[in-house]
């Protein structure tokens, strides 16, 4: 079983590729959080994947709510595994996922990450299509040695790219207090398609007179709704006017976010 959350294809791509090696099910935790569906029963010998893209050297807040709620059921203790996929080091996201599974009374038996293209328009520009094409290939390495080490049910740290994971709970609090919603808007260029509605994972947009409208303070700024408008209508403040815009070219996506 492997829950993934994804706001831009990245770790759904890795979620797809290690669901094709292991089978079983894929759990969008963004549509389990909605639909409050938080047990689940694991079969003996399952192994547990939770895939997700790391936000500020930690969980995004989906996640993050989604395991605070998450029960498994299981005759033996399940193994458990995560794959962080990063725009360059996670951090201490795996131990912050870690500490929350253990208030669970799980534990996470393997930590890997995966370096992939950042999708942070909102403070980065995206990296051109030269470098994006090498980090999905290497990316692609770095997945299929994975799922080589779980078939060998391989337990540790296999976290390559930690950067200064010291600052963890500090860049998680700048997280915290910068996740707000109130610089987003739509230009003329908007359609009013509302696939930014239907796609957010936090439920925070709502089309009023056709147009977006961030309905909460908050969201988890994963920026699902900047890089997949398909007109670039989305902005950030002055931020993202002359930024690229960044969507996995190996995934496709229905509308709520789910693979096809
Ligand atoms: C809000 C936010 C915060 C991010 N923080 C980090 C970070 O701390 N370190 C990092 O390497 N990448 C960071 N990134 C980049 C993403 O983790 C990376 O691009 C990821 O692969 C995107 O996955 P997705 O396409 O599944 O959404 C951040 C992206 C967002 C949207």
């Amino acid at each position: 079983m492997i829950f993934y959350f994804s706001g831009t294809g990245n770790s759904l791509y890795a979620a797809q590729k290690l669901y094709e090696a292991d089978g079983g099910e894929l759990i969008d935790m963004a549509s389990a959080l909605k639909e409050k569906r938080f047990k689940y029963n694991v079969a003996d010998g399952e192994k547990i994947g939770i895939v997700f893209p790391v936000y500020f050297y930690g969980l995004p807040t989906i996640v993050a709510e989604f395991i605070d709620q998450l029960t498994l059921e299981s005759n033996e203790n399940p193994f458990i595994y995560t794959v962080i996929t990063c725009g360059g080091s996670i951090g201490g996201a795996d131990k912050m996922l870690g500490n929350l599974l253990k208030q669970r009374n799980l534990q996470l038996n393997s930590a890997f990450s995966v370096e992939m293209p950042s999708n942070y328009v909102i403070m980065y520009d995206v990296p051109d299509n030269e470098k994006q094409n090498l980090t999905l290939l290497s990316a692609e390495r770095q997945i299929e040695k994975i799922v080589g080490l779980l078939e060998s049910d391989k337990k540790g740290d296999f976290v390559s790219n930690r950067g200064l994971s010291i600052l963890t709970p500090l860049a998680y609090r700048i997280y915290g207090i910068y996740r707000k919603t109130k610089k987003f808007y739509a230009i003329d260029a908007c359609t009013s398609c509302g696939l930014c509605e239907e796609i957010c994972p936090s439920r925070s947009i709502q089309l009023s007179s056709g147009k977006p409208e961030w309905i909460n303070g908050k969201c988890s700024h994963c920026s699902a709704c900047i890089n997949r408008c398909p007109t670039r209508a989305i902005q950030y403040g002055n931020a993202t006017k002359k930024r690229g815009r960044y969507v996995n070219p190996n995934v496709k996506f229905s509308n709520m976010g789910e693979e096809l």
